[in-house]
């Protein structure tokens, strides 16, 4: 479903990842961890063609990327959702506007958007927040509306990049459990993190990425 093979990453002489490989398969969920620095933006980055390889293949779902023409990225990326380590929330349009937003551009009608969009808000139980400005939201909230965005298209893929970096523990494992749940569902999900909490004791595979390549891969 993801495929890195002997994938290296520059910028300017600064060497970011040099010949990594790895693989997560159709509809597991996975972690990619590593201290700060190490390369996780970076990679998810690749996988959403934000940013080119130098060298190497990466195949996301059915696309070789470096194949890719800057036409068919839209694409690629309506298949893969992605949970922004910044948010990017837009804070003078409502959750339901923010969420919206990524079906609009897409010429659907009204009335659909409005279906796919009460949908996704329902999972992460946000219904009841929809008119609501994302800066009246906790940072929990606000993250639900971000993955809620990633969601509304249903990628078959879903990134998320330190997604409960400022969450409390509580809050954390709330969004840990959809994550889960979204996972359950069929959607193949990735998440970079440098917290080890967030995958100890989950039983899926963690790739922990140091100086520029993948050390070694355990089971949280
Ligand atoms: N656009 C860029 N131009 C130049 N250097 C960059 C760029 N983006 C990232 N880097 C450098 O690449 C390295 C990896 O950055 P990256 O953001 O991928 O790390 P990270 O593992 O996500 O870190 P964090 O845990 O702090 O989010 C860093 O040394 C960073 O300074
Ligand atoms: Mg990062």
């Amino acid at each position: 479903m993801i495929q890195f093979s002997n994938v290296s990453k520059s910028y300017d002489e600064d060497v970011v990842l040099r010949d990594v490989s790895f693989a997560v398969e159709k509809g597991e969920l996975a972690y990619i961890t590593g201290p700060s620095g190490a390369g996780k933006t970076t990679l998810l980055k690749l996988i959403y063609c934000a940013e080119r390889p130098d060298k190497g293949q990466i195949v996301v779902s059915s696309w070789d990327t470096a194949k890719l023409k800057q036409s068919t990225i839209p694409y690629l990326r309506r298949n893969v959702g992605i949970v922004f380590q910044d948010f990017r929330l837009l804070y003078n349009k409502t959750v339901f506007d923010n969420v919206a937003l990524a079906l609009r551009i897409h010429d659907m009608p009204p009335k659909e958007i409005k279906g796919k969009v009460n949908d996704v808000l329902k999972e992460v139980k946000l219904a009841h927040k929809a008119e609501i400005l994302p800066q009246h939201l906790s940072g929990g909230e606000q993250q639900r509306v971000v993955i809620a965005r990633a969601m509304v298209s249903r990628p078959t893929v879903l990134l998320a990049d330190e997604p409960t970096g400022n969450l409390d523990a509580e809050t954390s494992k709330t969004i840990t459990n959809l994550f889960r749940e979204i996972n359950a569902r069929g959607t193949t999900v990735l998440i970079a993190t440098h917290n080890d909490s967030l995958f100890h004791g989950t039983g899926r595979r963690v790739f922990h990425l140091k100086d520029t390549h993948i050390e070694k891969e355990t089971i949280g």
